[in-house]
């Protein structure tokens, strides 16, 4: 472009001269080490790059809203959830064990993330495409994570890994068997299902406590589309971002999904007695015995406009709860208060809630001050409390309405098992009652290909796992396994 006009700025914004000319000794001659803006654009440059997830790397979302469209005040005082109220929010897909470039259509649990820009602050809701989870208990997580990625001398994942950590932890079974049915290979993320899966507290205005479950059922598919073995893997070969591309498509056409969130209430009282632990992540509570209950509408409307900003640095957090919402006993919900947040100051930064994607759209008033990247500063505020100076500060005591009992000593001990806690209980029902016969027949092919090239011991540890789960499917699987 014949033009004297500045293109482009350095990050100064200074005029930079040239974004293809490097300043050298004539045309043929070396580069000098004072061109400033080169040397800005190849420091920058080797900067981009923050650490990726880990886990739940590769993945994407969207912005939207949520309504709030019936009345639940009486199980919850959080703003959000009062009748009619409009909440602006932000929503991330991923998959678990995948890196940042991995294929969207490998066989996975699906991460299905919200953050609600609330008037009490954001509540993050950090989910699953399924209702329970692997482990129940926190002090596992780590371990999980590494078997399901890479072995540390080829760096190539592994079957004999993947299926030697989910038979030696039988709580496992229950996911497992989830996602090697269809849930493990969605058609796409618009079409899926989203559980908070823990249980989590309510509390209503006047200081009643619920234990809840959130169910988001979508509304583009009637039941829950999936895709097969054959078409995902043509997929991850052929357009490994076939699910990003999907909904940021969508959207782009104003096709908006959407999703009915559904709780399920149980008395507080009732968790005591109830014949599941309400608090091991690997059950699901039934919905005859607790049905769901209608919430309200999430609906996607808005792309992202920068990936990185918005997607990449975008943090959620199951410690980010509003008043009316709290914990429960679950000890991996109470692992993950810890977790995330210490991830993000790693993986983005010390400030990372002061990002425009992460930042509260109500007052902050906090008394955590500097760090890396200030960026809304406090200018002279009182950087302590209490103090005499009327700078605002919080001090409430004694019991707390979001509260549980709990007592005795400090033991490192699994949970106690209830009457029908067993660790195949669960997934059997799934196997036998949820599943149809052409679903059964798919699991059991599905296993025996994920079977491939596992070695003994596991291999047989693993036979013995779905005869545990259901001694029909098991003994198919076995068959298969034995023959090849
Ligand atoms: C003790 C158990 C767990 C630990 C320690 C843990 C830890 C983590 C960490 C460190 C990240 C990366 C966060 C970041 O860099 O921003 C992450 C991401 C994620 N985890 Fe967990 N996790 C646990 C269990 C779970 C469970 C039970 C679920 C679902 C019910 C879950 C769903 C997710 C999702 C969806 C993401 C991606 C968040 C995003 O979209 O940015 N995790 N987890």
């Amino acid at each position: 472009m014949a033009s004297n006009e500045p293109r482009s700025t350095t990050q100064a914004g200074i005029p930079a001269v040239s974004d293809r000319n490097s300043l050298t000794v004539g045309a043929n001659g070396p580069i000098v080490l004072h061109d400033h803006h080169l040397a800005e654009t190849l420091q920058h440059f080797n900067r981009m790059n923050v650490p990726e997830r880990r886990p739940h790397a590769k993945g994407s979302g969207a912005f939207g809203e949520f309504e709030t469209t019936e009345d639940i005040s009486r199980y919850t005082k959080a703003a959000l959830f009062q009748p009619g109220v409009k909440t602006e929010t932000l929503m991330r897909f991923s998959t678990v064990a995948g890196e940042l470039g991995s294929p969207d259509t490998w066989r996975d649990v699906r991460g299905f993330s919200m953050k609600f820009y609330t008037t009490e602050g954001n509540f993050d809701l950090v989910g699953n495409n399924t209702p329970v989870f692997f482990l129940r208990d926190p002090m596992k997580f780590p371990h999980f994570i590494r078997s399901q990625k890479r072995l540390p001398d080829s760096g190539l994942r592994d079957g004999t890994m993947q299926w030697d950590f989910w038979t030696q932890n039988p709580e496992s079974a229950h996911q497992v068997t989830y996602i090697m049915g269809q849930r493990g290979l969605p058609k796409t993320w618009r079409e899926m299902n989203g559980y908070g899966s823990h249980t989590y507290m309510w509390v209503n205005a006047a200081g009643e406590k619920f234990w809840v479950k959130y169910h988001f059922l979508n509304q583009q598919s009637d039941k829950f589309e999936t895709m097969s073995g054959d078409q995902a893997q043509a997929l991850a070969g052929s357009d490994a971002e076939f699910h990003r591309r999907d909904l940021f498509d969508a959207i782009k056409a104003g096709n908006f999904p959407k999703w009915d969130l559904y709780v399920q209430i149980m008395p507080y009282e009732e968790a005591k007695t109830y014949r599941y632990n309400p608090f091991d992540l690997t059950k699901v509570w039934s919905k005859k015995d607790y049905p769901r209950i209608k919430v309200g509408t999430l609906t996607l409307n808005r792309n992202p406009e920068n990936f990185f900003a918005q997607i990449e640095q975008a943090a959620f957090s199951p410690g980010n709860m509003v008043p009316g919402m709290g914990m429960s006993p679950d000890k991996m919900l109470l692992g993950r208060n810890f977790a995330y947040a210490d991830a993000q100051r790693y993986r983005i930064g010390t400030n990372f809630q002061q990002l425009p994607v992460n930042k509260p759209k109500c007052p902050v008033h906090s008394y955590n001050f500097e760090g890396n990247m200030t960026f809304d500063h406090t200018g002279d505020r009182c950087v302590y409390a209490p103090n005499s100076f009327e700078d605002s500060w919080s001090d409430e005591t004694g019991p707390v309405d979001n509260s549980f009992e709990s007592d005795g000593e400090l033991v490192r001990e699994a949970y106690t098992l209830r009457e029908d806690d067993g660790d195949f209980v669960q997934p059997g029902i799934l196997v036998r009652e949820v599943m149809d016969d052409a679903q059964r027949a798919e699991l059991v092919n599905t296993v025996t290909g994920a079977l491939d090239g596992v070695i003994e011991p596991v291999l047989s540890n693993a036979i013995d796992y779905w005869k545990n789960i259901d001694a029909d499917t098991g003994a198919k699987i076995e068959a298969i396994v034995r023959a090849k």
